[in-house]
């Protein structure tokens, strides 16, 4: 396996998950929004702002194509932003041998409290509302991935030791 790829919406523990599976494994973790606020020189909140939505999906889009691309035999954990899964370019870039794609569930209602406990900037958190009609949109794409795991009430060890668990198994995809 060249790399493990958490996605699922905001609030669904992509990267805290991602970093504690990647220290148990050993493995390398990237979490994309940091890579793509690292390449672009500026948070994701101020390329929202200064770019709009298309402005950060392309920037989000060549962050992925990079990461992909450099994938050495070490394998890694990769997590997503919200939004990057639901890209059809993405999708199929993350269709590639030896990426095993996981997405992490919970119900929107518990992903909103998540969010709104974290203090974090997220530019496509807006209202409640507007929250979980995107979840809804985006959910049918979340579901191609090829583990889904529900994260509902769960802790991040309990989590984590599920996704470790769903690559033993040998889980077709
Ligand atoms: C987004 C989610 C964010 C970040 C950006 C867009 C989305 O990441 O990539 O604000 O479209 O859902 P998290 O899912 O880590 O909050």
């Amino acid at each position: 396996m060249r790399a493990v790829v958490l996605v699922g919406f905001m609030g669904a523990g992509k990267t805290s998950v991602g970093r504690t599976l990647a220290r148990q494994l050993g493995w390398v973790f990237d979490d994309l929004d940091d890579l793509i606020e690292r390449s672009e020189g500026r948070s994701v909140e101020e390329i929202f702002r200064q770019s709009g939505e298309a402005g950060f999906r392309a920037a989000e889009r060549k962050a992925l194509q990079e990461l992909i691309a450099g994938l050495s035999s070490a394998p890694r954990v990769i997590g997503l932003g919200g939004g990057a899964f639901v890209q059809p370019d993405n999708a199929a870039l993350l269709a590639g041998p030896g990426l095993k794609v996981v997405f992490l569930d919970a119900p929107v209602e518990e992903l909103w409290r998540r969010c709104e406990l974290d203090r974090r900037e997220r530019p496509l958190q807006r209202s409640e509302e507007q929250f979980r009609r995107l979840y809804e949109e985006r959910k049918p794409a979340y579901l191609k991935a090829a583990i889904r795991i529900d994260t509902a009430g769960k802790d991040i060890e309990t989590v984590t030791a599920e996704v470790a668990c769903s690559l033993d198994s040998g889980h077709p995809g």
